[in-house]
Order: C-alpha cells, then structure tokens, then sequence
C-alpha cells in the first residue's frame, strides 16, 4: 500500500491538471451516510419518495423524508469538511486541481474552499422555487412547515439537488465533461459508480489519456476497469498521506 500511495503522490506530482470525481465515500468521514452498502440512506429509505413524479404527486409525503433525511438527519449546519475535503481544496489553491466534479449535494467541498465544482447533482444548501425559479439559501427558510413556500411568489420550493428523472443541471454535465477530458490526472473517491450518467464521467478521462487513481473503502466498478492506481481505504486518511508526500 506504500508503495501505491507513493506512486500516488509521483504522478500527482507532477500532474498539470488534476481533476477530482467524489461520491458519498468523500463525505463519510464527515458523519454522512452513504447511500448503498453498510449504514446506507436507500436501505432505510425507499429512493422512490425522491422521484420528481412522486414528489410533485405527493409533496407532503415527500418533504416528510426530504425533511428528515436531509435536514435533521444529516443537518448541512453542522456538518464540517473532513481531512479529505481540505487536501482537495489545497491542491486547488497550488493550482494543481482545476476542478471538483461531485455527486454529492452537501456543499462540503465549497465549505473546505474549493472555488471550481462542477455539482452533477446540484446542492441541498438552496431552494429552488418549482415556479419562478428563484434560489434561496435553504437555511433562510423555516421548515416548521413543510412544504415550503417561495418567498417571492409562493410557489412550491423543493431542494435544489437532482430528484430521480430530473436532467443533470447543463453547466454541470458539459462542465463535468470538458474538465475530464482535458485533465492529466483523475482522482476517483467513494463511489461506487453505479449511478448513470455520472458514472461515464471517469472513462472519458481515462480515454483522453488521464492516469486513474482511485481511493474507496472497497471496489467499484472502476476499479478493475479503468483505475491505474487502486487506494483502498478511507479518503480522509489517504489523501492526506498523498499530499503528505508530494513533491512542493
Ligand atoms: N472513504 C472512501 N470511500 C468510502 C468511504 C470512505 N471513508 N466510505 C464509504 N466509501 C465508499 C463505499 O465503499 C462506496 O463504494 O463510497 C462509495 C459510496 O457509494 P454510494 O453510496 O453508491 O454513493 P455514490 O456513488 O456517491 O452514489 C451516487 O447515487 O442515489 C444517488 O444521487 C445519489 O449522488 C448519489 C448517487
């Protein structure tokens, strides 16, 4: 495993342009739950409360779960950044890493000072009004109620993440895309890559030429596929030990 976190730390060394892909597994060091495997949201609860059809069909119902899951159960307020997040924030202020693309939507990577992420499946920390569009910081609204209104026009407010049969926002997908196919390292952390159309995201790096290097607790279905270099273990530790040998 030395050795494979050294030859880590030598190609990102000298990598011009790192890209990193996150999944749950990122976040886990921070007390969120992933959503497959062990401990997963999706063996509680049923994914299907998070369909755009059923949400707008059965809005309370929706928001009991959106509620409890992504507001008390994992409360952005109090979740902080773990060591992983911070490396990849650092090696963006080098101007090493010119961008994160995340699955995830619990805004940890703005809150450890990442400036350029691509969010594939937008963020729980706004609203977004279902009628006229507006964005609101979703700790500026009380859900003492819910569902929630907008401020603006009073239309129906929902989290500003992609809800199963929703579109991948534009800027996110074709951003996502250009950052892939133009980077000369890939780093792949905590996911399992079973989640379509993010999943194609890595193999398009892989064709440009990029080297792979993935870090997860177990393997995914890149890691006998397209990843150069395999980490297992947890990222909060790995990455730290990558940049602790980096070349400055
Ligand atoms: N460090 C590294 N990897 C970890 C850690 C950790 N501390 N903890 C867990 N993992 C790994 C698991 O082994 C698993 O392979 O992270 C991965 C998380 O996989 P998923 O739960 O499937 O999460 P993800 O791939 O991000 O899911 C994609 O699915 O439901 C949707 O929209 C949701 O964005 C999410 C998408």
């Amino acid at each position: 495993m030395d050795d494979k976190i050294k030859e880590a730390a030598r190609i990102l060394s000298g990598a011009k342009n790192i890209v990193g892909f996150t999944g749950a597994g990122m976040s886990a060091e921070s007390g969120i739950p992933p959503f497959r495997g062990e401990g997963g949201i999706w063996n509680k609860y049923d994914p299907h409360s998070l369909d755009i059809e059923y949400y707008y069909r059965h809005t309370q119902e929706s928001w009991n779960i959106i509620r409890e899951v992504f507001y008390s159960y994992f409360n952005s307020a109090i979740l902080k950044p773990n060591p992983g997040h911070k490396i990849l924030a650092k090696w963006e202020k080098e101007g090493r890493l010119s961008c994160v693309i995340t699955q995830n939507i619990d805004d940890l990577h703005g809150v450890a000072g990442n400036k350029h992420i691509h969010e594939f499946h937008g963020n729980m920390s706004r609203f977004v009004c279902s009628k006229c569009g507006e964005k609101f910081p979703a700790t500026g609204i009380p859900l003492t109620e819910t569902p929630p209104h907008c401020l603006k026009c009073g239309g129906l407010l929902k989290p500003d993440f992609i809800f199963f049969g929703e579109a991948i926002p534009e800027e996110a997908y074709y951003g996502s895309v250009h950052a892939a196919e133009n980077c000369d390292a890939f780093v792949i952390i905590g996911t399992s890559g079973q989640v379509s159309p993010a999943n194609m995201i890595p193999g398009l790096a892989k064709r440009r030429g990029a080297k792979i290097i993935e870090i997860n607790l177990e393997p995914s279905t890149y890691t006998n596929n397209i990843s150069d270099i395999y980490l297992q273990g947890k990222s909060g530790e790995i990455l730290p030990q990558i940049d602790a040998l980096m070349e400055r």
